[in-house]
């Protein structure tokens, strides 16, 4: 059955949990989707998993179309959502609408994803019939404004982003990724509104759960301190490849009598 955004609210309604992870394939995606994750984004980590950068800064929209349409490629269910990039959205409506038609045709996903409180944005793409997930917390694009990668609404600060929540909420988002934030206020905030929040570093208590796939699967190099490894991949990787490399070394691969030539 395909996910829809109507099934997410579907599932906030009922009291139900639901996964999400990041794609930029079509062989994770195949897995993933397999696996019944409802959610599969095809983040602007993109920048940094794929592509080699510090940040998601440099990540432009040219980029992120092949990586939307191999992930849509390789789904049959996942609710799938093309993150917009820094640079692509931020100046006007115009532009965030150019930039999501152009997802939205280019790539076949149901839905984009936009950082940070764009209101105006959010009401122009849903009024021309483009789902939009909104992302408050820590918003990676804003590092530099940010000072870093620390944690959000802390103290006073939680009130003003219980605010933005529920301003996002009301100019049409159908769900908001919570970024480091404090667990107690994500808890609040997901009590407070209608349409679901994902965490990723906000807690337990959130409508669903996000992670960055390398970290989750222990791929990448390091992770951040509220990531939980679920495999060991970077290892098993490693091992194979020296493997390998060995046996190609001392001629115990390929096997003679596997010889097809
Ligand atoms: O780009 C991304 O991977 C994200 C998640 C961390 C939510 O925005």
């Amino acid at each position: 059955m395909k996910i829809r955004t109507g099934t997410l609210a579907k599932l906030k309604s009922e009291g139900k949990r639901f996964a999400a992870l990041t794609s930029y394939d079509a062989l994770t995606a195949q897995i993933f989707d397999e696996a019944g994750i409802e959610v599969l984004l095809v983040g602007d980590s993109a920048g940094n998993v794929v592509l080699g950068h510090t940040t998601t800064v440099p990540v432009t929209l040219e980029e992120m179309i092949p990586f939307g349409r191999a992930v849509v490629s390789g789904v049959k269910s996942a609710l799938v959502v093309v993150d917009l990039p820094f640079g692509s959205y931020e100046i006007s409506d115009e532009q965030a609408l150019q930039s999501s038609i152009k997802v939205m045709k280019e790539t076949g996903a149901d839905a984009v994803k936009l950082e940070g409180p764009r209101y105006s944005q959010v009401k122009a793409l849903t009024g021309a019939g483009i789902p939009v997930m909104g992302h408050l917390g820590f918003t990676p694009q804003s590092v530099n404004q940010l000072s870093g990668f620390k944690v959000q609404g802390r103290g006073s600060a939680g009130e003003q982003l219980a605010q933005e929540c529920l301003a996002l909420q009301e100019a049409g988002v159908f769900a908001i990724v919570l970024e480091m934030v404090p667990a107690v206020l994500a808890a609040s905030i997901t009590e407070t509104l209608t349409v679901p929040t994902i965490g990723i570093g906000a807690g337990s208590d959130c409508d669903g759960q996000i992670l960055v796939w390398t970290d989750m699967a222990g791929l990448g190099e390091k992770a951040p301190s509220f990531v939980k490894k679920f495999a060991e991949l970077r290892t098993i990787l490693s091992s194979a490849a020296s493997q390998y490399r060995h046996e190609v070394a001392t001629g115990a691969f390929p096997e003679q009598e596997r010889d097809f030539s």
